[in-house]
């Protein structure tokens, strides 16, 4: 299993924490940055995360920025992410289990570290059901056409 992290200066605290929490449990984790807490672009960073995501670099992405909107926003422009913003660890169970999300968002600014972790795990202790979310995720991919 391989997670990759970016974030913007707004969820850099985050991402340095859930970078240590996620290596803690021997999960390969790629940081893509920001690597500082100087203001950044947040779309530099959706890039990078969603472009291993999409070319299977990696199993799944994490991005955080201030509210996690701009993340998602952007990280939801690629082909084949489906980047899912979680405040709530039933939000990040629901949507492995119903979305079979690829990129989990969070809100640096709006949650703490521990709940940060709770969702991670809810995330990774999830897995995607198929059945009738598999034809609804089909429709989305026809919308990528
Ligand atoms: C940066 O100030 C902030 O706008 C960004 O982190 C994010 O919340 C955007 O959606």
């Amino acid at each position: 299993m391989k997670f990759a992290i970016g974030s913007d200066h707004a969820g850099f605290e985050l991402k340095e924490h859930l970078k240590k929490y996620i290596a803690s449990k021997n999960i390969d984790v790629i940081d893509v940055g920001t690597d500082r807490p100087e203001s950044v672009d947040y779309p530099d960073f959706a890039a990078k995360v969603g472009k291993l995501v999409s070319e299977n670099e990696v199993d799944f992405g994490i991005l955080i920025c201030g509210t996690g909107i701009g993340m998602s926003i952007a990280a939801n422009k690629i082909k084949g992410i489906r980047a899912a913003l979680c405040l709530m660890p039933e939000m990040a169970s629901l949507a492995r289990k119903h979305n079979n999300a690829n990129v989990l968002v969070l809100p640096g600014r709006l949650i703490g570290f521990e709940l940060a972790t709770w969702i991670f795990d809810a995330f990774l202790n999830s897995s995607f059901e198929g059945g009738r979310h598999e034809r609804r995720i089909n429709k989305i991919k026809e919308l990528e056409e």
